[in-house]
């Protein structure tokens, strides 16, 4: 994306949290946060990040994983979001949209096969604002999400769709693009990033965390509220769907045929979930600094891409999620 580069080029001395990629672990139907102990949950998960991940994920996950399949080779974390599928608009087939890296990956990054780019920012893309407002790193057993599949209104500011078309990634829209993208199908979701302080989780995942974001895109949150004081590093998710195969199976003029693996009617039961794992205090030690931006600086490790791709989990489920289906996993 040459209008991205320029972008960033035009900011100056880029100062301002983690950018990095984390290939594919896997895709299956568990959900940890959700719905813990279920092996199978209810849709099918593209999952990124460390092989503790699992149907239930208690305690200090950063301990307990021995590999990652992101960048930064202390990150244990895993991050997921349900898959996109084509519904085939005349015999009614599914079939799993592939998963492209984003692309620019910058600083040798390149290799990620899959998977979805990581943001940890302090206040926007530019700037860190640590005097102001240092960032509290999350702590072991953390874990939130963003959006909700039943949702029958716009989700909430920060998840969107962008159409891919040669160099251009297109407006934020709330819902599916209505027409083919040549490039694919680019979601995005950013993360709340006020704390109550006290909650590792909550009933619905949600309440101990309270969102600021009036804006799309990588703009600083407006400050936190009393009930959720604690600033804590804003978490964004970008993923490319390679809709391409699928574009000549579209016919002109018909409605959008991409689905959420939860078979939502509208694009607006996008979401995301994150389950914390760093190691240590390496995140902390990321956020307390500004010259981390993108691919990390001198104290947080970082590991080839090709080492990351061999970290693997089981399949636990054991079900066909790609290829032609009659119907989605668990629907
Ligand atoms: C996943 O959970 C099962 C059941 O609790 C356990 O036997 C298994 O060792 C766990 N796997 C990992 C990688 O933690
Ligand atoms: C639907 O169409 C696709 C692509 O042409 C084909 O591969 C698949 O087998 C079809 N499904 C059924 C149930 O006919």
């Amino acid at each position: 994306m040459k209008s991205f580069v320029a972008a960033l080029v035009l900011l100056g001395p880029a100062q301002a949290g983690l950018r990095f990629p984390c290939s594919t672990l896997t895709f299956q139907r568990l959900d940890p946060v959700v719905q813990p102990g279920s092996r199978p949950s209810t849709h099918v998960h593209h999952i990124v990040g460390g092989n503790a991940f699992n149907a239930t994920m208690t305690g200090d996950v950063g301990e307990r994983a021995t590999c990652t399949t992101c960048q930064m080779s202390e990150d244990f974390s895993n991050y997921w979001t349900a898959t996109l599928y084509f519904k085939h608009p005349t015999n009614g087939s599914y079939h799993r949209v592939p998963v492209l890296p984003v692309q620019p990956l910058l600083g040798g990054s390149n290799g990620a096969q899959g998977g979805i780019t990581v943001y940890y920012t302090q206040f926007d893309l530019s700037r860190d604002n640590l005097k102001q407002q240092p960032i509290k790193a999350f702590q072991p057993g953390f874990r939130m999400t963003v959006g909700n599949p039943a949702s029958t209104s716009r989700p909430p500011v920060g998840l969107t769709y962008q159409c891919l078309q040669g160099q251009s990634r297109g407006a934020e829209l709330s819902d599916f693009p209505t027409k083919p993208c040549s490039g694919g199908i680019f979601t995005t979701h950013h993360f709340p990033a006020c704390w109550d302080g006290k909650n590792l989780d909550s009933p619905d995942h949600q309440s101990h965390m309270y969102n600021t974001k009036r804006l799309n895109g990588f703009t600083n949150d407006p400050a936190c509220p009393a009930s959720h004081p604690v600033r804590v590093p804003q978490v964004t998710y970008e993923t490319t769907w390679d809709t391409s195969k699928f574009n000549s199976l579209w016919p002109s003029g018909t409605p959008n045929p991409f689905v959420w693996s939860f078979e939502g009617t509208s694009g607006y039961g996008t979401h995301a979930d994150y389950m914390f794992g760093w190691k240590g205090d390496s995140l902390q030690r990321a956020m307390d600094k500004s010259e981390c931006f993108y691919d990390g600086c001198g104290s947080i490790k970082k590991q080839a891409m090709a080492v990351a791709n061999q970290c693997t989990v089981k399949d636990m489920v054991g079900e066909e999620t790609d290829g032609w289906l009659t119907k989605l996993p668990g629907m």
